[in-house]
């Protein structure tokens, strides 16, 4: 894959980063996107939820499948059978997630403490295909013994194509601030490209990741929750231009179209559980939310739902016009 043309990715994100929100992400101004992570194990055994985790649209490329595991004969079945089955742009390799039940055995961020595993799987899953292989690791396990310079390094001699450093470690859990000087550290080891990651929420914050740490790409998570713009609005302020303007009218547009493409792919019992979440965000810090989102939880459908929307927006509206 040729990182050249991507500056944003929408990072991976479990339980939110399925294809109508990556769609979403994408229309809004990101030059890639990830899918939640799938579980190795899972695809060896053709688990029920395979097909439905790998299922990407064309316009959501370029796109990266996220794999977790700890067995480098596991790892490298599913990435091979990911690129004969979902043929993504680039698959990646999970070394960074904290959740107890993955590191309890040995995946995610538990492959930062056991480097011989780490590199056993990615030189494993090279071999087996020729989709270019990623990775994206947490600086370390525990804050300030950071292991990420060996990772990259280790990445780089195995093959991978390209690393995405979360620069908090697995003790920090999402505390603290990430240490973006761990990504330009990272970036003065390695030759292949850098993909920095934590706490960019805006145009000043991705131009100073960029400054701060030389990296090629910058990877955004929480700040695109509810937030899909912030992808245009960095694009824009880094070419020095004003960001556009988020308008009332494009959050209930967005809002309410990521709702009905959501209940159009997943059907109206499953919108109206996970989309409670996302409307909650697209109106987040918007004036009298309080009782607004003690509706949208306690709402029963979606067209429940939109109706809150509606009427939330259109008073908005005529509150501002
Ligand atoms: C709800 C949620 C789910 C996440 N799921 C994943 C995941 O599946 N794989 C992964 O590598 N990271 C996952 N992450 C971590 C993010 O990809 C990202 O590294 C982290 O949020 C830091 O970036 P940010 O400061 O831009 O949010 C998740 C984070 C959140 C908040």
């Amino acid at each position: 894959m040729d990182f050249s043309h991507v500056k944003l990715i929408l990072a991976p994100l479990a339980g939110i980063a399925e294809p109508v929100f990556r769609s979403i992400c994408r229309r809004a101004g990101a030059d890639a996107v990830l899918s939640e992570m799938v579980s190795a194990e899972g695809i060896c055994r053709g688990a029920r939820n395979t097909e439905e985790l790998l299922a990407f649209e064309p316009h959501e490329r370029p796109l990266g499948i996220q794999l977790f595991g700890a067995r480098p004969t596991s790892l490298a079945r599913a990435a091979e059978y990911v690129e004969s089955h979902a043929r993504p742009d680039f698959i990646d390799l999970n070394s960074g997630c904290p959740v107890p039940k993955i590191v309890r055995k040995n995946g995610g961020a538990a492959l930062l403490k056991d480097p011989a595993l780490f590199a056993s799987i990615l030189s494993a899953m090279t071999k087996k295909v020729s989709t270019p292989v990623t990775v994206k690791i947490r600086s370390g396990w525990r804050e300030h013994e950071w292991v990420d310079v060996d990772c990259a390094r280790i990445a780089e001699d195995c093959g991978a194509a390209a690393i995405i450093v979360h620069a908090r470690s697995r003790s920090m859990g999402f505390r603290n601030h990430a240490y973006w000087e761990r990504i330009a550290l990272v970036k003065e080891a390695v030759r292949i490209p850098v993909v920095g990651n934590g706490d960019v929420v805006d145009g000043a914050s991705a131009r100073a990741m960029f400054e701060q740490t030389g990296c090629d790409a910058v990877m955004i998570g929480r700040a695109a929750l509810g937030n899909p713009w912030v992808f245009s609005r960095i694009h824009s302020e880094l070419r020095g231009d004003t960001p556009p303007r988020v308008t009332v009218d494009m959050r209930r547009e967005t809002a309410a179209r990521h709702l009905r493409s959501y209940r159009q792919r997943y059907g109206e019992k499953r919108a109206a559980r996970e989309m409670k979440k996302h409307i909650a965000w697209y109106i987040k810090g918007m004036p009298g939310v309080a009782g607004i989102r003690r509706r949208v939880f306690a709402a029963q459908s979606t067209f429940h739902l939109e109706e809150i929307i509606e009427d939330y927006f259109t008073r908005i509206a005529t509150a501002t016009a």
